[in-house]
């Protein structure tokens, strides 16, 4: 039976954000892959949707070109076809510790998986995007423009990947657009043994111009709007999505 429906691939979408994309995604009618590393957590999901026509999981560590593309392949044997990238997976912690102490390894891994991985990831996928005419969505963070200390890691792959963007919208274009997303606070928080997650506070949410925290959702319509047809005459650029906080001044009284 030919299925034309479109193919979106989310790279870590076993949890946070990106497992909230795959969702959003397959909610619209679209079919859904998802590479990860957590086959515990990848397998549950899958499971629990119960339905391997509109979902795959295949393991990946992005940040390996053997495995980027042997995955890609299953992937296409899958579902025939690509239609949008959704570069997610990342080490999602930012905090490495005073400079002077940050190991070489420590830089390098997370250039590998937070910056490398997007570029492996577009590179062995943009033949696919040509023939449908696709997009690719980075998430990166507002950590591109702003910072806490002790950072420095996680600060240099997201503002890599802001600059990975354009340069290959410009290089892809028009057959293929590509946009990043920045996302500031989201609660991925999950629950442990059974047990929800404290509610955050009036503060944490206060805090924000928007009047509250994000959530994934929140990204997941962005994505879905920035691979739609409605966003045609969008390549190129950088989303910011954090409730308007990288707008707000925060010098003390
Ligand atoms: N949560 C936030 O507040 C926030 C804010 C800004 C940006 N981001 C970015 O959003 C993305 C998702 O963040 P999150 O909070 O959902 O993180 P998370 O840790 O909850 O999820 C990350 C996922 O990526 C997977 N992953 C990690 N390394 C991988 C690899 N080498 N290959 C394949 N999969 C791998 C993990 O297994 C996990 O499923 C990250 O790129 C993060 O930097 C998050």
């Amino acid at each position: 039976m030919s299925d034309d429906r479109k193919v979106a691939l989310v790279t870590g979408g076993a949890h946070g954000i990106g497992r909230g994309i795959a969702a959003y995604l397959l909610k619209q009618n679209w079919r859904v892959a998802f590479f990860d590393l957590d086959d515990i957590a990848a397998n549950e999901i899958v499971a629990a949707f119960g339905d391997p026509a509109n979902l795959l999981y295949v393991r990946c560590n992005v940040a390996d070109e053997g495995d980027v593309k042997l995955a890609l392949r299953q992937l296409i044997s899958w579902g025939s076809r690509l239609d949008a990238l959704v570069n997610n997976a990342g080490l999602a912690d930012p905090v490495t510790g005073a400079v002077e102490d940050l190991s070489l390894a420590d830089w390098q891994k997370r250039l590998d998986v937070n910056l490398t991985g997007p570029f492996l990831m577009a590179k062995h996928s943009v033949p696919y995007l040509r023939l449908t005419r696709g997009a690719i969505i980075n998430i990166a963070s507002t950590r591109a423009m702003q910072s806490e200390a002790n950072t420095e890691a996680y600060a240099a792959t997201k503002g890599g990947l802001v600059a990975l963007t354009h340069a290959l919208a410009i290089s892809l274009g028009p057959e293929v657009r590509v946009n990043c997303i920045s996302p500031g606070w989201i609660d991925t928080r999950e629950p442990e043994a059974g047990q929800e997650p404290a509610p955050l506070s009036a503060r944490d949410h206060a805090q924000h111009p928007a009047g509250r925290v994000g959530k994934p959702d929140d990204i997941a319509a962005m994505v879905h709007y920035l691979i739609s047809p409605q966003a045609s005459f969008i390549t190129g650029q950088n989303i910011v999505v954090d409730g308007g906080m990288v707008r707000k001044m925060i010098y003390q009284e």
